[in-house]
């Protein structure tokens, strides 16, 4: 294996012509992932400039096991929902090449559970209930439209802000919930925002 990285990193070397990719980042939210980058247009003058994308499972050696998430794609993005689990770490790899030359790789490490942003509640409903005011919150959705609180083991739960419409929304009460579904016992008028969090 150690040998296969060294023949591997001088292949690489000899082929280093074109710029890698720069700015590689992944845009996500809930279970949507989109890897981004950017590649300086001017360095590869009239030639097709592609970019390829692998995926494996960081404890795993590469040898065997990566796989093709996007090939030859001319645009500056990959999505690749669906193509990893939600608590493995994956390690991406994302590079350029044309016909005649390739870049270095750059190489990113991306475990969805740490590193996703988790969307706000799918929908918010109120209604009152004997003058008590009662919220309704639908989970966030996965990309299967899975409620994203059995992706978090229940480690979801909602911050609640509310506030009387007569006063500052700046100093809102906080309170937490578990539950999707609760009472406030006032006949007032409540403003309410609201957040998942982790
Ligand atoms: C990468 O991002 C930096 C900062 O936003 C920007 O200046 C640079 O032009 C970007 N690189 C490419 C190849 O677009
Ligand atoms: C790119 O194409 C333009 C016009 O088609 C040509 O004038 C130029 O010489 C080409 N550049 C290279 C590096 O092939
Ligand atoms: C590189 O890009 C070209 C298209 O420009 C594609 O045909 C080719 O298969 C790609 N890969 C390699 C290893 O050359
Ligand atoms: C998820 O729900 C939305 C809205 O109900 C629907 O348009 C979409 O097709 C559903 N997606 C899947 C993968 O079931």
């Amino acid at each position: 294996i150690l040998t296969f990285n060294i023949i591997v990193m001088l292949y690489q070397l000899t082929l280093i012509d074109l710029r890698r990719p720069e700015n590689v980042s992944v845009d996500s939210l809930n279970t949507r992932y989109v890897l981004r980058w950017d590649w300086p247009h001017e360095t590869a003058a009239n030639q097709t400039v592609t970019f390829t994308l692998i995926k494996w499972k960081k404890k795993i050696q590469l040898i065997k096991y990566w796989t093709s998430v996007c090939v030859n794609v001319l645009e500056h993005r990959c999505d690749f929902t669906g193509a990893i689990h939600y608590k493995i770490s994956f390690l991406l790899r994302v590079w350029a090449n044309t016909s005649q030359q390739s870049s270095g790789w750059v190489q990113i490490s991306f475990c969805p559970d740490e590193h996703a942003a988790l969307g706000p509640p799918s929908s918010l409903k109120l209604s009152s209930v004997k003058g008590d005011l009662e919220i309704i919150i639908t989970d966030p959705l996965s990309s299967t439209n899975q409620s994203m609180k059995t992706l978090l083991n229940d480690r979801l739960s909602y911050r609640i802000q509310y506030w009387r419409r007569s006063e500052e929304p700046q100093v809102p009460v906080h309170t937490r919930a578990k539950s999707s579904r609760m009472g406030f016992s006032s006949g007032c008028v409540w403003i309410l925002s609201e957040c998942g969090i982790c």
